[in-house]
């Protein structure tokens, strides 16, 4: 029902948090509930758009309607992201870990009494930032998300250009706002044409409108 103005456009989005290692039983992670990429995917699978939906852990369930490819680790994200190319729009909401664990343990890390572990960690892929610069194959449009808590404007717009992505949609993520988590969210879409502040919103209703906003792009 209505229309479908993505249809026979390929899609890929990444949402959730990721998991990083420390052991087989520990991990370290974020807030991230995926409640806003769930809420885009099923956005663009209602307007008609063939989805690539590749989540880390998330709490809320995938969108019906789209394909699913289920990930632990930023590593595996990058590579399911890969396989998945090429696409006419990639969409970046996942958080991914910044770092993950230098050398993970095979083996449940042993408790000592007094003796704390130490963990090294190491640089994550940026698999944003490495989508939006490749040099063949690039998505006809790449979208990044921001989540801040300071300087919310500032920031995304700088990382919109050291990551060469053609849109950043900026939130503020501080704890007051209740966005992470919450059912709620305020954007700020920055792009070539400058700077939107939407309105605080459904992250249903964010969805729908950026998910308009892509197929108006893509058309
Ligand atoms: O640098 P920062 O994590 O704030 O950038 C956020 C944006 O970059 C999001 O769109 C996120 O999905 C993407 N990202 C990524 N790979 C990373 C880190 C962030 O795709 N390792």
């Amino acid at each position: 029902f209505g229309p479908r103005p993505l249809a026979g456009k390929r899609v890929l989005l990444t949402s959730g948090p990721t998991h990083e290692p420390i052991d087989p039983v520990r991990y370290i992670a974020n807030r991230s509930s995926g409640a806003q990429g769930s809420a885009l995917g099923r956005a663009l699978a209602d307007l008609g758009a063939e989805v690539v939906f590749v989540t880390g852990p998330a709490d809320v369930a995938p969108p019906g309607g789209v394909e699913v490819i289920a990930v632990e680790t930023a590593q595996e994200m990058k590579d399911a992201v890969e396989a998945a190319l090429p696409v006419d729009a990639a969409v970046f909401a996942a958080a991914v870990a910044d770092w993950r664990v230098a050398s993970a343990s095979g083996r449940k890390l042993k408790k000592v009494a007094g003796k704390m572990p130490i963990l090294e960690f190491a640089e994550n892929p940026d698999i944003l930032a490495h989508v939006a610069q490749m040099e063949a194959g690039r998505p006809g449009l790449v979208v990044g998300f921001a989540a801040e808590t300071d300087d919310v404007i500032e920031n995304a717009t700088a990382k919109r250009e050291r990551k060469g992505c053609d849109w950043i949609v900026a939130n503020d993520v501080s704890p007051e706002t209740g966005i992470m988590g919450g059912s709620e969210n305020a954007v700020v879409l920055i792009s070539d044409a400058g700077t939107e502040t939407w309105a605080r919103m459904s992250k249903d209703d964010v969805a729908a409108q950026l998910a308009q906003r892509i197929a108006d792009a893509l058309a």
